[in-house]
């Protein structure tokens, strides 16, 4: 006699993102340790050049990915370095605890942590690097579908032409020598600013960031004397600008160099 087909289900041990990114941002202050852990993280990809810059424009909503997303076109924080992710990259910024910097004695990055402090500014940091723009909804609540179990995209917008079907969406990322259209030789961050309506109903912090806050980080960052500060090995110039609605490009505030 046969005897009845097992009964498997899914039943792994799993962790809460959003609880998971809270816990982080317990662990890190405010401020300009999110910009400190940027600057690291470019200095450690081999970054020579690294550019901060409030970009007060709002961008239209007509061609997005998905309407929800149209919270996410007002002020953001830009964040620019010289270097391109490796697929290691790639793979190591997709988990949280698991930097594949551990055997590399000349990186400062260990724990794979830092980068999830930026969930103290945003609820949906992206980015572009090479031909690749990745966006993180940890919610689950504003990309395409997009789910608890699967909370983030990564799209080639190079052989998708992405831009010309979703312009609105793409356009914000037109900054610092990346035009959507062909391989960006950097990556550039997006930090759409979290603003009142989003802190109300956020599953990662209640906290807003106003534009006036962003500006007061990159005073302190410049009074604090960054490059110093940070003994940096690989970058030897931090810019932070600002855009304002109606420029075409950003205005220069502070440049750092040695
Ligand atoms: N600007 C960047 N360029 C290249 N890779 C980056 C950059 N920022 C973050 N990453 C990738 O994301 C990973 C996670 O960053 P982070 O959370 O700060 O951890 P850690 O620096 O401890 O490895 C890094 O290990 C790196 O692979
Ligand atoms: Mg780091």
């Amino acid at each position: 006699m046969d005897s009845p087909p097992l009964l498997i289900e899914d039943f792994g041990q799993k962790v809460d993102l959003t609880r998971r990114i809270r816990e982080v941002l317990l662990n890190y202050p405010e401020g300009t340790t999110v910009l400190k852990e940027i600057i690291q993280n470019a200095d450690d990809a081999g970054a020579s050049s690294v550019r901060l810059c409030l970009d007060r424009r709002s961008h239209p909503s007509h061609s997005l990915l998905s309407p929800s997303l149209s919270h996410f076109q007002g002020p953001s924080l830009l964040a620019f370095n010289d270097a391109v992710f490796t697929d290691d990259d790639f793979i190591s910024i997709s988990r949280i605890g698991g930097s594949t910097k551990h055997s590399q004695a000349s990186k400062t990055g260990r724990f794979g942590v830092g980068f999830n402090s930026v969930y103290h500014l945003t609820d949906l940091p992206s980015f572009v690097s090479g031909k690749y723009v990745v966006l993180f909804d940890p919610q689950g609540a504003y990309l395409p579908h997009v789910s608890s179990a699967n909370p983030g995209k990564r799209i080639d917008f190079v052989s998708s032409s992405a831009i010309s079907a979703y312009n609105d969406q793409f356009s914000p990322y037109c900054a610092f020598g990346c035009d959507m259209k062909t391989p960006f030789n950097g990556t550039l961050f997006r930090f759409p600013l979290r603003n009142a309506g989003q802190a109300a109903a956020s599953k990662l912090s209640r906290q807003a960031y106003l534009e006036d806050d962003i500006s007061s980080m990159f005073t302190q960052l410049y009074e604090e004397g960054v490059l110093t500060l940070l003994f940096l090995k690989c970058v030897s110039c931090i810019e932070m600008y600002i855009w304002d609605a109606g420029e075409f490009e950003p205005r220069k505030l502070y440049s750092c160099s040695n």
